[in-house]
């Protein structure tokens, strides 16, 4: 691969929280940021304060074959690599499992789940001809623990941890190395933007949903900025090897030891005492 500093990076989701402040950072570092949204119609630059980095602002919603299709064409046409993938883009939908549609569930799978497979589909080709890449995919503490009101954000996640691990596998013998961040609570505009299933606010759940519901939103905007995922992002970026997994932060790299550790009925006891 070549030097960091004149790498391409693709960055979903990018106009906010986790993926701003990395698409920010990579830029000042002299990397060519290509950061994404489904809320610009043309593409906009911005250039480092010093050096040759930049962020080119362009398209995309990952729940669209065509606006994938066309976001890749359009770096491809400007560059002639696409070094680095960063699955970002993500939001949440919170209810109980009972109050959830199967129209609210294919929701969430399909931005956070099926959008990192149509990213990781579409730039693979590219990757395999130039015999080198890397994938980084954000995932979350909710895709190893399981909260209860936030079912189908923990299972995309999880989901996401299962493809993510395969993959790093199937892709090695082309050069291509996957990694996954996961970040616990971290104020963006996350909590802002989560979305409801349709009865939450009305059903036999709806007492402890709101009580559950209150406890994630003071926990998130009371968290840190995303200053520690860039910081594992970062790690990956530049290790030759990088790990399968790093769990953003100290507090939620001992939660997930101590999950993997102690009897599940524990963990159960704790996650409910928290959220429910
Ligand atoms: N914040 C947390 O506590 C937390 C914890 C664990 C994991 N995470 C994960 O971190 C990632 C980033 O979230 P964040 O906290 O930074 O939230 P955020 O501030 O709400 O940013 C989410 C980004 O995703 C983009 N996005 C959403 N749906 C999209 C779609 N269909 N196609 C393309 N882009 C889409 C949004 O862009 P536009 O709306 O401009 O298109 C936005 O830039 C997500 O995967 C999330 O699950 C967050």
């Amino acid at each position: 691969m070549q030097n960091n500093y004149s790498k391409v990076v693709l960055i979903t989701g990018a106009s906010s929280g986790i993926g701003k402040a990395t698409a920010y950072t990579l830029m000042e570092k002299g990397f060519k940021v290509y950061g994404t949204s489904r809320k610009i119609a043309s593409e906009t630059t911005v250039k480092a304060k010093k050096g040759n980095g930049f962020l080119k602002m362009i398209p995309l919603d990952v729940c669209s074959q065509e606006s994938i299709d066309n976001c890749i064409k359009y770096i491809l046409k400007e560059e002639s690599s696409i070094d680095i993938l960063i699955n970002n883009a993500g939001f949440g939908i919170a209810g109980s499992v009972e109050d959830t549609s199967f129209e609210e569930a294919f929701k969430q799978f399909d931005t956070n789940f099926f959008g990192v497979l149509r990213m990781c589909r579409a730039v693979l080709p590219k990757m395999r001809e130039q015999k080198n890449g890397l994938i980084i995919n954000i995932s979350s503490v909710a895709g190893l623990i399981s909260i209860p009101y936030q079912s189908m954000y923990s299972a995309s996640k999880y989901a996401l941890e299962a493809m993510t691990e395969a993959l790093r596998i199937e892709v090695k013998q082309f050069g291509i190395k996957v990694s996954m961040v996961e970040p616990g609570d971290t104020k963006t505009g996350f909590t802002a933007k989560r979305e409801y299933t349709h009865n939450s606010l009305n059903s036999v759940y709806s007492d402890k949903f709101k009580k559950s519901i209150k406890t994630m939103e003071r926990d998130e905007q009371n968290a840190p900025s995303p200053k520690l995922v860039v910081n594992a992002i970062l790690k990956i970026i530049n290790s030759d090897n990088p790990p399968i997994r790093i769990t953003a932060g100290f507090s939620y790299k001992i939660l997930v030891f101590l999950k993997r550790l102690l009897p599940s009925r524990f963990v159960e006891y704790v996650v409910s005492k928290i959220y429910s």
